[in-house]
Formats: C-alpha cells, structure tokens, sequence
C-alpha cells in the first residue's frame, strides 16, 4: 500500500489559508480581553457565555487522551460525528470528480453528506450475513475512490463486522478507511483507535451521543493520524464546539465508572428484550445486537409501527431498506419503555404479556 495523504487532500484545502480567530492567536491567561469584540458587559441572562469557546477544545481532548490512550493530536472534536462526516468530505473529496463507497444498509449521513457535497456513491451492499462483501468493494475502487466507509457495530443491522475484513480494507486501499464506532461500549469487540500507529489511512469516529448518554450536546470524536486532523482543523468553523457543550462534556469524562455501569445494564436489558420479542409468536426474528438498539423482522412491520405510534411508543420503521424488509428498528429503553413496548407489541399480535 502506498498512502500519501498530499495525493487524497482536495487541492483547494492544500493550499487553504484557514481563519484565524482571536482565541488562535492569544490563548493564554489576560486580565483585559479587548480582542474577540464579545460583550463585555455579559449577557441579561448570565456571565457565563459572552467569550468564545476554545476553538481547539483542548480540555476535552485531554480527558479523552487520558481515557482512550490517544495523543491529543490525534483527536478531532466534531459537533456530533454528523460534523466529522461532512468535513471528511469537504477536505478529501473534489465535488462531481472523486467518489466514496458505502456498504448498505448502513448509517444514512454517509450517503446523505456525500450528495450535500456532490460526491459520488458507490454500493457495495453488505451480504446476507450483514457482513462486508470484500469482493464487491474491491471491484468499485478506483484511482478517485477517496473514503470507503464501514459502520462497525452496523447501523441499522446491529451487528459487529469481522476486523479481518476492516484489516484487509486497510492494507490495500490507498484512501481513507473511516470506522464508525457510535456503538463500539456496547460491543465485545476492539476499538480499532489502537491501530492508529499500524495505519496512516485509518479513521475512527465514536461519539458522546450513544454510551455517553449525550446526544444533545453534539459531540462526535474523529481519531486519525495527525496529517489527517491538520486537515480537519484547517476545514471546521472556527468555533464549532459551545462552551456550554464543551464545560458538559469535561465533567461528564469524569464519570467513567459510572457510565460503564450504565452500559452494564442497557446491555443485560438489551438482552433480556431480545429474549422476550424472540419468544413472541409472530417475530420473525431479533438479529444479534452490539448496540443499544435491536433490529427486529415481524410480519407487517409497518402495521406494528403504525400500531405502536397510536400507543405513544415510536420505533425507526426500517422496512423499505434493502436487506430489513419487515424490520423495525428499536432502541433500548428504561426498564418501563421496555416494559409498555412489550405489552403493546402483545397486543397487537392478540396474545397477553404473561404468556409472551
Ligand atoms: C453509526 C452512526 N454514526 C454516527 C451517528 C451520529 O452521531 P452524532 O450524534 O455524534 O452525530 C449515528 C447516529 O445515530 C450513528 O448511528
């Protein structure tokens, strides 16, 4: 493999002057800040919030060097992953001349992002195991293939795919292999992040939306080797993270502990779901899950969405993507959502909760 990361770089981002803020060019402690034009004055509401949030985040890069074993530098913050998947376009891929491959069903923003920015899709449809289809990928690559993405554990699918094929993806392929890893706490399975000194084309994405608990703030996480974070600085918006995002996000990586437990637990009611929905007469089927979500085939999945929404319980109907026909996809809830949602699906198919 021969990966040179001045050949992948769109050639306008190469030679891109990026902006420099006031936070860029003075970052130490001062007892006058006349430099930003905020409001010194602060705000009616409260004094917290009328300077700029740090532009490089670098506390919680700290905190996440410290937890993941990552140098800082090899730490991206996006505003969610949704940010790191546009941005990974915007720096890699020439509008309307490069292409990316995806491999269906998978996360949507791949694709979705790829057409904001006029970047040409490839499928290579995952197989009937939901595995990758190696042979296939191999076939779409060619001199403008840029990224080949791989959700890994696999949204909508659930499963985890097998590290050999990821190994392979990255030792032949001369662009960029981003391993999405949102659900990665909730699987057996390494965290490729360690790998990052084996590969200069790997990138990984976790976030604080899915073990985290923290969807709301919108913080996304992008490990890569530091030429390919230089890029992504250059590209984001100067201060892409909020203060109030960033202050939340620190203390909640003090919580380590306690967010293991958390993980413990949607795990053991993960299971004990799928052991209820599977002994249910009509599932079809629960696929093995690595997330906190199952996907599950029932006869009539639209009715049974339709049917749950009358009762106040929304689920994502999955049943016009290819390969989850019939599929509902359902996130793991309190012990009462799981509760309801089992009584409601036993309505709908006429038998009692006791004898589901
Ligand atoms: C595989 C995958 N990647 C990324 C995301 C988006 O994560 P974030 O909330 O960090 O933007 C999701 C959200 O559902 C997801 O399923």
């Amino acid at each position: 493999m021969s990966f040179d990361i001045k050949k992948l770089v769109r050639p306008n981002i190469e030679k891109l002057k990026p902006y420099s803020s006031a936070k860029d060019e003075f970052s130490g402690e001062a007892k006058i800040l006349l430099d930003a034009n905020e409001n010194s004055l602060g705000s009616p509401l409260t004094t917290w919030y009328n300077r700029y949030p740090d532009p490089m985040q670098m506390k919680i890069k700290d905190k996440l060097s410290f937890i993941k074993k990552v140098p800082a530098t090899q730490i991206f913050i996006g505003n969610g992953s949704d940010e790191c998947i546009d941005l990974l376009y915007r720096s890699f891929c020439e509008p309307g001349k490069d292409n990316v491959i995806i491999c269906p069903p998978t996360y949507g923003m791949y694709e979705v992002s790829a057409n904001i920015n006029n970047v040409e899709i490839r499928t290579a449809p995952l197989l009937p195991d939901f595995q990758l289809n190696m042979a296939h990928i191999e076939q779409l690559v060619d001199a403008q293939t840029k990224i080949i993405w791989i959700c890994s554990p696999n949204n909508p699918t659930g499963n985890s795919l097998h590290v050999l094929d990821i190994e392979m993806v990255l030792n032949n392929f001369n662009g960029l292999v981003v391993v999405d890893e949102a659900y990665i706490n909730f699987s057996q399975q390494k965290s490729f992040i360690q790998s990052l000194v084996d590969y200069p084309n790997l990138v990984v994405l976790q976030t604080l939306s899915k073990a985290w608990g923290l969807a709301g703030l919108r913080i996304g996480i992008c490990f890569a080797n530091e030429p390919v974070i230089e890029y992504l600085n250059k590209v984001k918006p100067p201060y892409n993270i909020n203060i109030a995002s960033q202050q939340l996000a620190i203390k909640a990586l003090e919580e380590v502990g306690q967010v293991n437990d958390m993980i413990q637990h949607l795990v053991e009611m993960r299971e004990a779901l799928a052991e209820v929905l599977l002994s249910m007469p009509g599932i079809l089927q629960v696929y093995p899950s690595d997330t906190n979500f199952l996907l599950v085939k029932v006869q009539n999945a639209t009715q049974l969405y339709q049917y749950l929404l009358t009762q106040g319980i929304v689920v994502r109907d999955r049943s016009n993507v290819e390969f989850c026909e019939d599929c509902l996809r359902i996130t793991i809830g309190t012990e009462s959502e799981n509760t309801h949602l089992v009584d409601a699906i036993a309505q709908w198919l006429g038998i009692t909760p006791d004898n589901a």
